[in-house]
């Protein structure tokens, strides 16, 4: 491990260090770029009626258009630099429920700042790092499906010098407060509450039984010495983002996997396995030291381990006692989120980011339709997998990854999707996060968060790639080198139907800092001032009434490029106007990520992940990653 703190560095910040990616011999990139950044501004200039209008020298028309009446509800609020939650008047916040909370009445108690809890209660608690989130409705009963992303070592183990754990009872306990936690919730007199022993409740952690489905179950590649079938696994990793399917089962998505493995030995020879840990960025030197304690996660006696994880699964929500499957038709990358829609036919549409610098946007097509009541069981097991080329003139094209194309089987496919979806010249992306799918228009959305990569060159003049080798050239819908602020992308799929293989696209913001850039693409777009302005745009959902929740994991020292930025935030955008106004500030330190509403949509539930204040306990307290309910006033409607 080089001279960083990996129980802190940020898992983008972990990879770039730790496997930091080759480069390509390209000479003619700055005329390349050049030509996209003209043919960028033009495109936006003269994209159709409807969408938002863009560009940096349409900046002053914001102002105009701010005074006119919008459809938010509420009047912005100011960023905020302090340790605590902030929404506009008119709105009131509780904490739902933090880290460490029980889930089941046996756990009562366990919890202490001391501690940080016990590890025989860890897996009856709430887990760390809440992230993506999805509400069902079940016989009546409001149940919460959430994921628990990774974990915060030095808070989760008080009692660590230096975060890394010193037992297997401590990699247990780490275990056991990540991956996905169901419970029931209710609305009181006194507000919402978590109902324990409520009959969905269960957590599903590192260790929990997975099944293995699609075209890469029972391949080689998926067998190891405990499972010589390559079908059933332990655990879901790095539950990141999520996704819900119109037949009422959660979806949650694999993302940084690989710092999940490392070894004690050597390193596997296989070539194949081999080309595989460079691309997933999988090393000898683990991010949470698991490795030294269980031997599953030590590649030198476990080489096929990490090829069990990075993937989607699917977990039925009205049973607690089912098993979740690992969906590896949808591919295997740092999924970000799923966002699930059907096509006018009835087929299954799943959007999917992978999440790191220079990687790519997803789509699976569903080669079945789904019948309402029919079996779903193999629903997502069947089809095809896209990866997204955007073109300058704002066209696109979803490229398939057939065996054809790539030269690679479909098992291979699905474990090794980057290298496919490299074979058949997908563009690179400024990690793509979450998609939203809009339910009032047929168009899709994804936040691509930053990439300080972008466009910069190596010592040695040559532009910088992905792990694959892929240039990360500036183009259209990446158009800034050292992409500091980010932006969201949205695309317009032909013929009104989301499994078609043509899309249009534009960008519905390009954030930025007018403060600081007055002019330039770092000013962003027209639809960012600096009344609203944030930076690092990542989990984003649509309300029902189809406006657009934008949630932030940026940079939050509120100084240089992010002067005026403050803390983390969760905006609202318009999609039709293109204005966007801030509805939340988090705690300092906070990334806000995670968004459901309670049945009656008078609820809305927010996530709190990692916040480096001691939220939500106060001075003296250990920080803890939380679910907060917002209420409007009257008990209006949120969306
Ligand atoms: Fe877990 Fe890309 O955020
Ligand atoms: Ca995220
Ligand atoms: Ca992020
Ligand atoms: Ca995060």
């Amino acid at each position: 491990m080089k001279d960083i703190d990996p129980t802190t560095v940020s898992a983008d910040e972990w990879d770039e260090l730790n496997f930091p990616r080759p480069t390509e011999q390209e000479f003619d990139r700055v005329v390349e770029r050049a030509i996209s950044r003209r043919g960028f501004l033009g495109g936006m200039l003269a994209f159709g009626s409807g969408a938002a209008v863009m560009g940096t020298g349409l900046l002053n028309s914001t102002s105009a258009r701010a005074q006119q009446a919008n459809r938010f509800a509420f009047k912005p609020i100011p960023i905020a630099t302090d340790n605590t939650v902030h929404v506009p008047e008119g709105y009131s916040w509780d904490v739902l429920i933090r880290w460490g909370d029980p889930l089941f009445a046996e756990a009562e108690g366990d919890f202490t700042h001391e501690t940080g809890g016990s590890v025989a209660m860890s897996d009856k608690v709430f887990g760390e790092n809440t992230d993506g989130m999805e509400l069902f409705v079940i016989g009546g009963r409001q149940v919460i499906a959430v994921n628990h992303e990774y974990t915060n070592n030095k808070i989760n183990l008080p009692q660590t010098a230096d975060g890394m754990p010193a037992s297997a009872d401590d990699v247990r306990k780490l275990q056991n407060l990540q991956g996905v936690a169901v419970m029931e919730v209710r609305e009181t007199e006194n507000g919402w509450e978590v109902v324990k022993d409520g009959p969905f409740n269960r957590r599903i952690t590192h260790n929990t039984p997975m099944r293995i489905a699609g075209p890469a179950a029972g391949h080689d590649l998926m067998k190891t010495v405990a499972d010589p079938t390559g079908t059933e696994s332990l655990g879901t990793f790095n539950n990141c983002g999520a996704g819900k399917t119109p037949w009422g089962t959660y979806l949650t998505c694999e993302e940084n996997f690989n710092g999940y493995f490392g070894a004690t030995g050597d390193m596997p020879a296989d070539e194949k396995v081999a080309a595989g840990y460079q691309r997933y960025g999988i090393g000898a030197e683990g991010r949470y030291g698991y490795e030294k304690f269980d031997a599953r996660f030590d590649v030198s006696q476990s080489p096929n381990e990490p090829h069990r994880a990075g993937w989607i699964v699917e977990t039925d929500p009205s049973d607690a006692s089912s098993t979740p499957v690992k969906r590896t038709a949808l591919g295997r990358f740092k999924h970000e989120n799923a966002a699930c829609v059907l096509a006018p036919d009835g087929r299954a549409v799943v959007y999917m980011g992978d999440d790191e610098r220079g990687e790519f946007l997803y789509k699976w097509v569903s080669r079945d339709v789904y019948v309402p009541g029919g079996d779903t069981s193999t629903l997502l097991d069947e089809g095809t997998l896209y990866v997204a080329k955007f073109n300058e003139d704002q066209t696109g094209t979803w490229l398939a990854l057939t065996p054809e194309a790539t030269g690679m089987s479909a098992a291979e496919i699905a474990i090794f999707t980057r290298t496919a979806a490299s074979k058949v010249g997908a563009t690179t992306m400024d990690r793509p996060e979450w998609v939203a799918v809009n339910p009032t228009a047929i168009e899709a959305y994804c936040c691509l968060t930053n990439n300080s990569r972008r466009g910069t060159m190596n010592d040695d003049g040559s532009i910088r790639t992905n792990a694959g080798g892929d240039a990360m050239t500036v183009n259209a819908v990446n158009p800034r080198e050292t992409n500091r602020y980010g932006q969201i992308v949205r695309w317009r799929p032909a013929g009104e139907n989301h499994a078609s293989s043509i899309f249009e696209w534009d960008l519905y913001v390009m954030a930025g800092n007018p403060s600081v850039h007055t002019e330039g693409l770092n000013a962003g777009s027209a639809n960012v001032n600096t009344g609203n302005m944030f930076n690092s745009p990542d989990g984003m959902v649509m309300d029902s009434t189809g406006l657009l929740w934008i949630q932030t994991d940026g940079d939050d020292s509120n100084e240089g490029d992010f002067a005026g930025q403050g803390n983390n935030q969760m905006l609202v955008g318009d999609p039709v106007t293109g204005e966007i106004q801030r509805f939340l500030t988090g705690p300092y330190g906070s990334e806000v990520t995670g968004l459901c509403w309670s049945a009656d949509r008078r609820t809305m539930f927010v996530g709190i992940q990692h916040p480096d204040a001691p939220f939500p306990d106060g001075e003296g307290k250990l920080p803890r990653s939380s679910i907060i309910a917002i209420k409007r006033d009257e008990n209006a409607l949120l969306g």
